[in-house]
């Protein structure tokens, strides 16, 4: 081809693009570089269709263009759940040391499934989970792989306890075992995907409905007392940290049943786990060692980018026995010869995989744990600062004391429609992003914080608009 020839469409996509790649690091860049980054705006469906239509054409456009779209209109309607002013549903607060490396991996199209593919990645990526799991005190021999989220993590945990448990009743009552119906222990204030998990997999909810919202290993006894075929509630699920107060249900209590009765003890930690590395509440997570399995999301209170949660077993060799996936093409990652290897395929429903447990290996190796643990107090000292703001106000009532990150409060007087009209205000002036809750029946406000760099002062002006 001669020097000048134009270079053909199928090769322009691959061939190296200095102004590209400085476009998108200028960008990049920017965004790092913004010191409270907005909250932005929820975006109407017309707003946005018109702002896509007929952008996908035959010979491409223009990327700077489609940059300009992309920050000028379309970013502009993705609400920042890393805004220190955003304390809806669970934000999240990525370390700028996270949100490069993620870039990072992605530059380097890591195939994360295999030891093969990816020995060095994989073994990171171990690294870091093996400091959640120390800090679990969890076995030398635990571990598992990054997943995408509590849900995929609460689903791959689950499959493996349901499989164990029909494995173990096979083998002690014969094949008829095979087809009996199992049933898993939940509470009331399980999280929707431990449902959805169970609903999933054919398994049906044993629920135990629990006194002042906490999971208490009494409560398990007394309802596995109750029923007439406690055999055939072969696991049980607990939260540390339920999504909408932050409760921490009582781990030691209802772990010390599950070894009792053989049952397979799983801990959905995916918000609150990692109050383990807080030392002012680590004492709540008393019994979490007992767990045969265990999910936390660091994209939420570990300060990584989506979509990565940790998914932790006591005894990794019974996840690999119920995900490994059986394909020829797939021999090649799999030695019987000894030689190490620690697939994340294995451990998870999944195959391909990004290796998404690196930017918190990352992060966490470049900060230090100490900035961890101290990240993970802020908020949940705010929570408390916040809370006794609230005693103080006549107007407020606190629903509960808080135990992590979670405020829930009622403004007396209000309808839920003053705390819609109250959350639209706040997020129209742009000064926070919150959604109510309901909470034993009724509408209450609810806070939820991650970020570090929300402040008291931010809560206090909020608060003042309930006067
Ligand atoms: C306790 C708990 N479990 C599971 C999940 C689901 O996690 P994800 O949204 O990462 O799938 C959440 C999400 O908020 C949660 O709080």
């Amino acid at each position: 081809m001669a020097a000048d020839a134009p270079v053909p469409p199928q090769q322009r996509m691959h061939t190296p693009d200095s102004e590209l790649v400085a476009l998108i690091l200028d960008y990049v860049s920017d965004r790092l570089a913004i010191p409270e980054t907005p909250l932005d705006h929820p975006g109407q469906k017309a707003e946005v269709d018109a702002i896509l239509d007929g952008l996908v054409t035959r010979e491409g456009m223009d990327p700077a263009r489609v940059l300009e779209i992309y920050a000028d209109h379309l970013s502009k309607t993705v609400l920042s759940a890393d805004s220190p002013r955003y304390w809806a549903f669970i934000p999240s607060a990525p370390t700028k040391a996270s949100l490069l490396f993620d870039m990072v991996v992605s530059a380097a199209s890591l195939q994360g499934i295999s030891w093969l593919e990816a020995a060095g990645a994989v073994a990171a990526e171990n690294q870091a989970l093996r400091w959640i799991a120390d800090a679990a005190g969890l076995p030398v021999g635990a571990g598992g792989a990054f997943v995408s989220g509590g849900s995929a993590g609460n689903l791959s945990a689950l499959v493996v306890a349901r499989d164990t448990a029909r494995h173990r009743l096979v083998a002690r009552d014969g094949e008829q075992a095979r087809h009996r119906r199992l049933r898993f222990a939940v509470s009331d204030q399980a999280h929707s995907s431990v449902r959805n998990t169970l609903s999933i997999i054919d398994v049906d909810p044993f629920v135990i409905t629990t006194a002042d919202h906490r999971f208490t290993g009494d409560a398990l006894r007394a309802a596995l007392e109750a029923d007439s075929d406690p055999d055939s509630i072969v696991a049980v699920v607990a939260t540390s940290g339920t999504t909408n107060a932050g409760i921490i249900d009582d781990l030691l209590g209802v772990g010390t049943v599950a070894r009792e009765r053989g049952m397979w003890f799983h801990v959905d930690g995916a918000y609150g786990g990692a109050g383990l590395f807080a030392p002012s509440v680590r004492d709540r997570y008393a019994g979490i060692e007992l767990a045969d399995s265990f999910v936390v999301d660091p994209h939420k209170w570990l300060f990584a980018p989506y979509d990565c949660a940790a998914l932790l077993y006591r005894e990794p060799r019974l996840a690999k026995a119920v995900h490994t996936q059986d394909a020829s093409y797939l021999d090649a990652i799999h030695h019987d010869d000894g030689s190490y290897e620690w697939n994340p395929t294995d451990y998870a429903y999944h195959l391909t995989r990004r290796a998404r447990g690196l930017p918190l290996w990352f992060s966490l190796v470049v900060n230090g744990t100490d900035a961890y643990t101290e990240a993970i107090e802020h908020s949940i000292t705010l929570a408390q600062q916040v809370a006794r703001e609230i005693d103080a106000a006549e107007h407020l009532e606190l629903l509960r004391e808080p135990t992590l990150g979670m405020v829930l409060f009622r403004r007396v007087g209000w309808t839920a429609a003053d705390y819609d009209t109250w959350c639209a205000r706040l997020l129209r002036d742009q000064v926070a992003f919150i959604t109510s809750t309901s909470w034993e029946g009724e509408t209450v406000g609810r806070f939820s914080f991650i970020h570090p760099a929300t402040t008291l002062e931010m809560l206090r002006e909020v608060l003042a608009t309930t006067a």
